[in-house]
């Protein structure tokens, strides 16, 4: 792009600021910020922005909510595990099974430097939390004869370092050729008054879409073509951080399968009504997560006269998605909702001087994959053992913490080797 064009697109739009130090700058810088101007869709800034100023008014639509009904497990005979079983292994066995991992996050909230997935929560071994995984997918790659196709979402951030944190550890030991890495995209910031954030002279303070961007880097990645290749059926798709996700569960699979709809997802019981999770409800009838940021505190401690909590189903970012479901969410056009954030960033002020302000004055934008459940009449519910299933690595200290997950790691692998 060359500086007249920027210039032009930026007027219309209302962000020439954007350029304001461009005579400052050096040869390289001038590329990059140029290059980061033809990566923005400024239609689709502004209009983000002008929701998110007018939040209010939307905040205050009514809705309905109705719990979701669920299967729990623990309800399920031996033999009805058996057969259910039985059917998502024929699914893996023959190729019709892959799995995702969202990994775009940094450990910022652990103090850890680098990509989120290279924490190490201090097990024998020191294991990182993306070795953990792996070595999931390799036992089960065993155990169906088949090498699961393992796709990686990162993000611009952190992209290049989790590529060579995985070629410096051999790729644990999984097929190459079988992992494969994609980039989310980004989005600007943009400040309270509407001007997209400049965090230097030379460079635009942009932040990951969200986890719900994994849907369109899955397309533009041509990930999204080499699953149809491979004639996968199902992608299960999880977060870095619960080091005891299940990432290829023949169970879910069978259970999806034999449930008939488009898209299955684990829950557990909420801890209390203040966990930090989402719950699964219906929200105008169509299945939704409602976020722990957003849930009003009336929802969060209704309960049944049992005692149990009315939306008590915790969503852990343990989801599958028929291939169907996906080739629908890339058609339905509009793509997935934007959640707005509001974000401490740095800027440079008029003065030109890079300033931390002590306060929120930018916007953050990102989509979330449960938005995705609405457009389906129907998801399968599948309630597990927060046990065996749940141990997130979230917080440096206290509840969901390394020492947490370590403790309920260990503890599970014990139950396991008992039960062998
Ligand atoms: C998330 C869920 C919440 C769930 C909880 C369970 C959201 C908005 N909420 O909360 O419903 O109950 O986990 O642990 O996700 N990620 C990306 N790219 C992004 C943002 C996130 O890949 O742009 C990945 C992270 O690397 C991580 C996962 O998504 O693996 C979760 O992100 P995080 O921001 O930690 O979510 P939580 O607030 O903990």
């Amino acid at each position: 792009m060359t500086p007249e064009k920027a210039k032009e697109l930026l007027k219309q739009y209302g962000q020439e600021h954007l350029l304001k130090y461009f005579d400052e700058l050096g040869e390289e810088e001038r590329a990059g910020l140029l290059g980061q101007i033809a990566g923005i869709d400024f239609k689709k800034v502004s209009g983000l922005f002008l929701t998110a100023s007018g939040a209010a008014a939307k905040d205050s639509e009514e809705h309905r909510y109705e719990p979701l009904p669920f299967t729990d497990k623990k309800d399920l005979s031996k033999e009805e595990i058996a057969s259910l079983e039985k059917k998502g292994g024929e699914i893996i066995s023959n190729g019709g099974f892959a799995a995702l991992t969202m990994a775009g996050g940094q450990g910022t909230r652990l103090g850890h430097n680098g990509p989120k997935g290279t924490y190490d929560i201090g097990l024998p071994g020191h294991p990182s939390l993306f070795e953990i995984q792996c070595g999931r997918l390799l036992a089960a790659s065993k155990k169906f004869g088949k090498t699961i196709p393992w796709y990686i979402m990162t993000s611009r951030e952190n992209d290049r370092e989790t590529k060579e944190f995985f070629k410096a550890n051999g790729f644990f030991g999984y097929p190459e050729e079988d992992i494969k890495f994609f980039v989310q995209n980004m989005l600007p910031m943009v400040a309270f008054d509407g001007k997209i954030v400049l965090d230097r002279k030379d460079h635009v303070k942009e932040g990951a879409d969200g986890h719900g961007g994994v849907f369109a880097a899955l397309k533009s990645s041509g990930c999204y073509a080499d699953m149809l290749k491979r004639g996968v059926k199902w992608i299960f798709i999880g977060g870095i951080d619960n080091v005891l996700l299940k990432l290829c569960d023949p169970l879910l699979v069978g259970f999806a399968a034999a449930y008939g709809a488009k898209i299955a997802a684990k829950s557990l019981v909420k801890r209390d009504a203040r966990e930090g999770v989402g719950v699964f409800c219906r929200r105008d009838g169509k299945p939704y997560v409602i976020e722990y940021t957003e849930i009003s505190e009336e929802m969060a401690d209704a309960r049944r006269e049992d005692g149990s909590f009315l939306y008590g189903d915790a969503h852990v970012l343990c989801n599958l998605f028929s291939i169907e479901s996906i080739g629908a969410i890339l058609d339905s056009g509009d793509g997935l909702p934007y959640h707005v954030a509001k974000k401490k960033t740095q800027f440079v002020d008029e003065d030109g001087t890079v300033t931390v302000p002590e306060k929120p004055n930018a916007y953050k934008f990102e989509a979330f994959i449960f938005d995705a459940f609405e457009y389906f009449g129907d998801i399968a519910i599948l309630r597990v053992d927060r046990e065996s299933e749940f141990a997130p690595v979230k917080n440096r200290e206290g509840s969901d913490s390394p020492e947490t997950a370590r403790l309920m790691y260990e503890e599970n692998q014990r139950r396991e080797n008992e039960q062998r």
